[in-house]
């Protein structure tokens, strides 16, 4: 594959120190309203990257479904590759890209399970197939025979909503970001980048080189 002469010129905005909101969760909370509005698809769809000692870092896409209290939620297994990466190495990076806007915002921070309350209230909200599709799974573990796993999954679906309970190993993560970076692509690779660091008190903002 030759795809050197793959190249788009980004113009769509601008960011610029005095238009930032001094709290990164407003910035990411506007950035997010012009997503939607631009017609992004899953515009919460985010990669998340965490890491293990094997290979280092390991990255796929979750759904972010809730930003609460300053932590950014998404649901999974615990026990599936990153629920395990996660346990050993609980500090993972977010990354979202909305190509109509050519904003790219990333994230870091450290993260916990969160609590019951939290994970079995998102469960009881979810589609019954879903639910159904979350109990079958045994999410990244080679599957030994799949007309087994399809049979689980209708014979789950065949019950009641209150019998699917939201089983142990399967929950949400908060992530407390501790830096965010905007970026804003621009003509000329010439792009506007603007990192927050939480200093223990207050959010620090500086201006990256493109
Ligand atoms: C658009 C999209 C959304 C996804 N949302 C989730 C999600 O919210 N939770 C989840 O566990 N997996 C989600 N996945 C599947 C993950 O990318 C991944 O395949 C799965 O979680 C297993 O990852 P792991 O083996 O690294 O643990 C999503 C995939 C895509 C493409």
């Amino acid at each position: 594959m030759d795809l050197r002469s793959y190249r788009q010129q980004y113009n769509k905005g601008e960011l610029d120190r005095d238009s930032l909101e001094a709290s990164p969760f407003d910035q990411f909370e506007k950035l997010f309203t012009q997503a939607k509005q631009a017609g992004v698809t899953e515009p919460n769809a985010m990669t998340l990257a965490t890491a293990d000692q094997r290979y280092g870092a390991d990255a796929r896409i979750v759904l972010l479904k809730e930003v609460l209290g300053e932590k950014f939620i998404f649901f999974t297994n615990y026990l599936s590759a990153k629920g395990r990466q996660l346990a050993a190495c609980p500090h993972a990076s977010l990354l979202f890209w909305w190509p109509p806007l050519e904003t790219q915002i990333r994230i870091r921070g450290d993260v916990r399970q969160t609590d019951s309350f939290e994970s079995d209230s998102y469960f009881n909200v979810r589609p019954h197939d879903s639910r159904a599709g979350a109990i079958a799974s045994h999410q990244s573990q080679i599957v030994e025979n799949y007309d087994q796993l399809i049979a689980r999954f209708e014979e789950l679906k065949a019950m009641k909503n209150e019998e699917l309970i939201r089983p142990k190993h399967w929950g949400g993560y908060e992530l407390a970001p501790i830096e965010f970076e905007f970026w804003q692509g621009r003509p000329n690779r010439m792009h506007d980048r603007f990192l927050y660091q939480w200093d223990g008190g207050k959010w620090v903002i500086n201006r990256l080189s493109p």
